[in-house]
């Protein structure tokens, strides 16, 4: 059975299990059946959050055009954002958290669901290649902090310290209150997070970041943490997820987005009950931002965000662009 095929029958048991278990009729069962999801363009299509997506893109499409897999194209994409010490919430050149410290959070996973994780760590320049080694070599998904660091710089990962005057002066003008408080949309950019689908329909993501500014020393986000911050599937597709990731973690913000869709729910539908889900434990929410990206594996996208301001960035054959998501609160 071809991908396209699998993929179809799969998303329409999903509908047709979902239609069965509310009306429990043959009837409905084929009915739902009949209603399984228009076919998306195709790949490749990478997807990534906020305006450092375009980098990160315009790499991970290169990546592919020079025959890379999948996996390559989501790693090198996003390393091009962890490398860049102007961004102040993903890499080396993020925002400390309150006892001073740059710590890093990151995970990838593949087509096939293998999956690497590496949380709370420190000077390593790119925490997205820590996280992969760990998917690769050894028998585990996650390592933290100092474990984390020293199987990094075992297996061939070297140290970078980084001192930015900038980042410091502001850490000493947050020090004068030390009060943590979110804003949404902090400087218009947070993670980042992409999923992709080559011409095969073959899919991986990646997510890294330095987390929240200020944020209590040993606290861990969304972001490594695979069904939180990414989820991939390789019978459906994958999603990622930006913002508070105290948020994101609560309802298994990437995981719900792709079991939506593995149920015949379209990409932007399933963002947008990802975000429902969070609204509804916390009504009226708008101080806080939560944006997700969906990408089928036949290529179809959506984006859905909680509040106004997340935007994301698409490359297909129509070339690499910034769109704004839809918000709910
Ligand atoms: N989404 C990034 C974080 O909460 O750390």
């Amino acid at each position: 059975m071809n991908d396209r095929r699998r993929f179809l029958k799969l998303g329409a048991l999903g509908t047709a299990a979902f239609a069965v278990g509310c009306a429990g009729t043959e009837a409905a069962r084929e009915e739902a059946t009949d209603q399984a999801p228009a076919a998306g363009p195709g790949g490749p299509v990478v997807l990534s959050t906020w305006d450092h997506g375009m980098a990160a893109n315009a790499k991970a499409w290169e990546v592919l055009q020079a025959g890379g897999s999948v996996l390559d194209a989501v790693e090198q994409g996003v390393a091009v954002v962890e490398s860049d010490l102007t961004n102040r919430s993903v890499g080396l050149g993020g925002m400390p958290d309150r006892d001073g410290f740059v710590t890093l959070d990151a995970c990838i996973q593949d087509h096939d669901g293998r999956a690497g994780a590496v949380a709370f760590l420190q000077d390593i320049e790119h925490p997205i290649s820590v996280a992969r080694a760990i998917m690769e070599r050894t028998p585990h998904v996650m390592l933290v902090g100092d474990g984390a660091q020293q199987w990094a710089l075992a297996n061939g990962f070297t140290k970078r310290e980084v001192d930015l005057p900038e980042v410091r002066a502001a850490y000493a003008e947050w020090l004068k209150k030390a009060e943590y408080r979110p804003v949404a949309n902090i400087e218009n950019h947070d993670t980042i997070g992409l999923v992709a689908v080559d011409t095969g329909g073959r899919l991986a993501g990646s997510c890294t970041t330095s987390g929240m500014a200020y944020k209590v020393h040993g606290r861990v986000g969304d972001s490594p943490i695979i069904g939180a911050g990414l989820f991939v599937d390789g019978d459906v597709g994958a999603a990622c997820a930006t913002g508070t990731g105290e948020l994101v973690i609560r309802v298994a913000g990437s995981h719900t987005v792709v079991e939506l869709m593995r149920q015949g729910v379209e990409p932007e539908e399933a963002c947008r009950q990802a975000v429902k889900r969070i609204l509804a434990k916390h009504p009226g929410l708008k101080d806080h931002q939560v944006g997700f990206l969906a990408l089928r594996k036949d290529g179809l996208h959506g984006a859905c965000a909680v509040v106004d301001g997340f935007s994301y960035a698409l490359h297909t054959r129509e070339g690499n662009k910034l769109h704004k998501a839809a918000f709910l609160s």
